[in-house]
């Protein structure tokens, strides 16, 4: 007897992450089935997946995105077409999905991951600007509603395999690992002249372009940081961060009797990716396994806070709280993006964020309006600052 499948959708399919879960997807082909895509602009890769995969919903971030990929749609072409946001949400709250693998960059799918939620649908969150925006909004919805967030983030996904069977009472504090980005042993001077091309340079992931500048700054972490807050119910000051060049080790949890369980695996998405997919179940899909001889040397450092303020500047805005992480997220994508263009150097990423941080009263946020008004605000401030640089 063949088992039922579990029905995917996949926001973000022509990513770093996107394309991974896909080749999840052929290496289990007996327990998953693709029923929604959406991605952003890149039709000619869209088009491909689609013809592939024959999705029942399919979505493109714009209007004219989904005009350059429909004639190549072939004649299989999805029984539901939409763009933007609503498209989105059609893809994750279509009524054959069992499970939304969220893994669009930036903050386009906040609606479609709460729609999914209200819709019943499990969540596999890659995309961790979701709770750094709206981690309150998020995880009450996903209590109410009794839906499961499943992250997707490999060191999110190690806690989770660390927590199983245990209590919030048996919980001392929750261990990020980070490799330290490709700047980890540069000097003050060193980091002045840093460009993009350099800090696209991963030593252990490779990952979309945003991820890796934030890898770089260390603020990747320090979103994760917050994330984990969110996920996990544990506040910031029982969750650290130590470096770990080798990324073996995803993450640990350190105990009430002094135990620490960590998970360690291969540097390769696909496992926590099936893992979100399998849960509770494990699936042999054919992944590479990890030769302990071949790692050898597993290191641990303290972070250099002083050269990386991004870390610090995200447990400020977690204690702050309120609508903080919503000031940092955005100061940091503007900075970042202007970084990438060449228009802002590396080590005046941090100045940024920190500015329009501190230009910032933290407020509530009761809504996504309320949580959409910060965002835009700290966009505008942002670009202000950027174009001061210039
Ligand atoms: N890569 C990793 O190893 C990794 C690990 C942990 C967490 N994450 C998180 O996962 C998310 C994705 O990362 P990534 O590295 O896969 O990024 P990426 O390679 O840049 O891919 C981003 C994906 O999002 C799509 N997209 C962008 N804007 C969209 C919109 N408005 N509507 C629909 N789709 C949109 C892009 O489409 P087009 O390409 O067609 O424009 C692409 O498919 C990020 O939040 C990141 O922090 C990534």
């Amino acid at each position: 007897m063949t088992a039922v499948r579990t029905r995917v959708a996949i926001l973000g399919s022509t990513g770093s992450i996107g394309r991974s879960a896909l080749a999840v997807v052929d290496a289990c082909a007996d327990r998953l089935e693709v029923v929604g895509l959406a991605a952003g602009a890149n039709a000619s890769a869209f088009a491909a997946q689609v013809t592939q995969y024959r999705p029942k919903v399919a979505a493109m971030a714009t209007g004219h995105a989904l005009d350059h990929a429909r004639p190549l749609f072939g004649p299989h072409a999805p029984e539901v077409l939409a763009a933007g946001s609503d498209g989105l949400v059609a893809v994750a709250t279509h009524p054959d999905v069992d499970i939304v693998l969220c893994a669009s960059s930036g903050t386009a799918a906040l609606e479609a991951v709460l729609a999914a939620i209200e819709a019943g649908k499990r969540i596999a969150l890659a995309n961790k600007e979701v709770l750094v925006m709206a981690g309150a909004l998020v995880t009450a919805a996903a209590r109410r509603r009794h839906v499961a967030i499943l992250p997707v983030d490999s060191e999110h996904n190690a806690i989770h395999q660390c927590l199983l069977g245990r209590t919030p009472g048996e919980i001392t504090r929750l261990i990020l690992t980070a490799s330290g980005g490709p700047f980890r042993g540069h000097t003050a001077a060193q980091l002045k002249k840093v460009g993009p091309e350099d800090a696209l340079r991963h030593p252990t992931w490779r990952m979309g372009r945003k991820i890796t500048i934030d890898s770089a700054t260390l603020m990747n972490k320090g979103l994760e940081v917050i994330e984990a807050r969110w996920l996990f119910d544990v506040d910031a000051d029982r969750i650290d961060v130590v470096i770990h060049p080798q990324s073996v080790v995803h993450s640990m949890v350190e105990f009430v009797d002094g135990s620490i369980i960590a998970q360690l695996g291969v540097t390769d998405m696909r496992l926590p990716i099936q893992y979100a997919f399998s849960y509770p179940e494990r699936w042999a899909g054919g992944l590479p396994h990890l030769d302990l001889v071949k790692a050898a040397r597993l290191e641990f450092l303290l972070p250099d806070r002083r050269r990386f303020p991004c870390l610090d500047l995200a447990y400020r805005a977690l204690r702050d709280g309120q609508s903080l992480p919503v000031v940092l997220n955005a100061a940091n994508e503007v900075a970042v993006a202007a970084f990438l263009a060449g228009r802002l150097p590396f080590v005046a990423i941090p100045e940024v964020i920190e500015r329009a941080m501190d230009a910032h009263s933290p407020a509530p946020l009761e809504t996504l309006r309320d949580v959409r008004a910060v965002d835009r605000w700290a966009h505008e401030f942002s670009q202000a600052l950027v174009q001061g640089y210039n």
